[in-house]
């Protein structure tokens, strides 16, 4: 995919970008990466609770066993969020925590505790205002569960239709927005084939695309469940789209690569809930193994209300003839673009795209109902140890503030275009604990000091804020 021309901006839109009135500003996060929810961690009740018991596992050994102590610390830290001016807020429920479940046995009732937290949060952003997005599988499943299969076996939606229904019918009233699932490909990527997250399984596509049709299975029903008890209720699920690049363009190896990662990662999803059939891309569907994947999954058509897409970065993509049988080929790291310090590209233009272009077809249901579009995730890394101290390192972040800006700018430009995008999400309001990365790697508007959990805004916090409480991206008059 090459960039398309963006919309020329007029002479007002050089001085600043107003964006469409009751758009919503907000930050993202997870509840793993944040809570160091007591139950979880002192029980090891799920499967990365468990995972982290081996810190060899993670870059720099640490676990998320306090990660932001965001549970002892939730109710200080809704006065971060409502001195940012935030609209908009995505949590996670944990799983784990709220609804154990037994094998071949279905609960009845969620974790009082875990519900009482929650409930106390969720008011606390309801008294600010601020309207919330809830996720419900982000990556952590009951340890159990994950031991059972995870999501390669049928029980693993029959508890989470359980769970979605108990939660939309406990927080039915605090939840405006509904995710079921959190990057399906992602995760399948990274528990199958990569084996950097549980269960730590490489190389295995199969077990991968079996995940992908058991997430689908998943949102079907977790979203039938929540509309069974809230037919009002606004489901959607999030897509990690990344757009792909051919290192060599004069390559025909490396396009094939290019479409086939394309097709997978990008595609397979969001064309399945729409059409409510599983589909692979040609080769893959000539492999016996995975054609039986394919065809009808039940109540899944259509089960969608609007698009939610997380949004970081490109990936360039050769074909290795030195592996010829890895057809997916690898990522080529030669780049000439700026990178944050996870050695993800900085490229606003692929979130213009992305917008304007690759996910178009899924902007409307199979049945023409128009979906908007909301960005729920879009952060840049910086990486500084875990335990440093208090100093004023890493809070002049100017990097994060021109990453910011700049996919704020292409987004500007996609609206112009006439997306109908309503709101964006920076990941995330905390550093936090980034999953195989350990704490190091930081997303954070407001930095995190973890021997002493003190909070502090970084200037990307209050460039933030600037732009959220005006609705707007001003850009300094040019000098004389
Ligand atoms: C996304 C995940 C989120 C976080 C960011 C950096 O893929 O959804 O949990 O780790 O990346």
């Amino acid at each position: 995919m090459s960039p398309t021309q963006t919309p020329k901006i007029n002479e007002e839109e050089n001085h600043k970008l107003s964006f469409p009135q009751g758009f919503l500003w907000g930050c993202a996060t997870s509840h793993f990466q944040i809570e160091g929810f007591p139950d979880e961690i002192q029980n090891r009740l799920s499967d990365w609770a468990n995972w982290t018991n081996d810190k060899s596992r993670i870059a720099d050994q640490t676990s998320a066993d306090e990660a932001c102590q965001f549970y002892q610390r939730h109710l200080d830290d809704l006065a971060l969020i409502e001195e940012l001016g935030l609209k908009a807020f995505r949590i996670s429920f944990n799983w784990p925590a709220l609804m154990m479940g037994q094998k071949g046995q279905l609960a009845d009732r969620l974790d009082e505790n875990a519900v009482r937290y929650y409930k106390q949060f969720l008011a606390g952003l309801k008294r600010l205002d601020v309207k919330v997005f809830a996720t419900l599988f982000h990556f952590t499943l009951p340890d159990w569960l994950s031991k059972d299969g995870g999501w390669l076996s049928d029980e693993c939606p029959r508890q989470f239709a359980r769970f979605a229904e108990l939660v939309a019918r406990e927080f039915g009233n605090d939840v405006d927005f509904w995710l079921t699932i959190n990057e399906p490909l992602a995760y399948a990527y990274q528990g199958y084939v990569n084996g950097a997250w549980p269960p730590g399984i490489k190389n295995d596509y199969l077990s991968a695309f079996k995940s992908i049709q058991g997430q689908l299975k998943g949102h079907a029903v977790a979203c039938k469940a929540i509309k069974s008890v809230l037919p009002e209720a606004k489901v959607s699920y999030t897509i990690h789209w990344r757009p792909f690049e051919p290192k060599n363009r004069f390559n025909p190896f490396d396009h094939f690569v290019v479409y086939l990662r394309n097709s997978v990662f990008n595609h397979l999803f969001p064309a399945a809930v729409r059409t409510g059939r599983l589909q692979f891309p040609f080769p893959l569907n000539l492999i016996g193994e995975v054609k039986k994947l394919e065809g009808k999954i039940d109540d899944l058509s259509d089960s969608c209300d609007f698009l939610a897409i997380n949004y970081y970065t490109r990936e360039i993509s050769t074909y290795n003839l030195a592996a010829p049988a890895n057809i997916f080929g690898e990522r080529a790291l030669n780049t000439s673009l700026t990178c944050n310090d996870m050695g993800w590209e900085v490229f606003p233009d692929g979130l213009y795209d992305v917008l304007v272009k690759e996910s178009a077809v899924y902007q409307r249901g199979l049945d023409g109902r128009h979906l908007p579009v909301y960005i729920t995730e879009n952060g840049y890394a910086s990486t500084h140890a875990a335990d440093l101290g208090p100093g004023d390192w890493s809070l002049n972040d100017n990097q994060r503030v021109d990453y910011l800006r700049l996919h704020l700018e292409a987004l500007y430009r996609a609206i112009k275009a006439g997306i109908d995008v309503r709101g964006y999400l920076y990941w995330s309001l905390l550093d936090n604990f980034e999953w195989a990365e350990g704490l190091a790697a930081r997303f954070g508007l407001v930095r995190i000091v973890y021997p002493t959990q003190e909070r502090k805004a970084r200037a990307s916090a209050h460039e933030f804020a600037k732009i959220a409480r005006s609705n707007e991206l001003v850009f300094e008059a040019p000098d004389g």
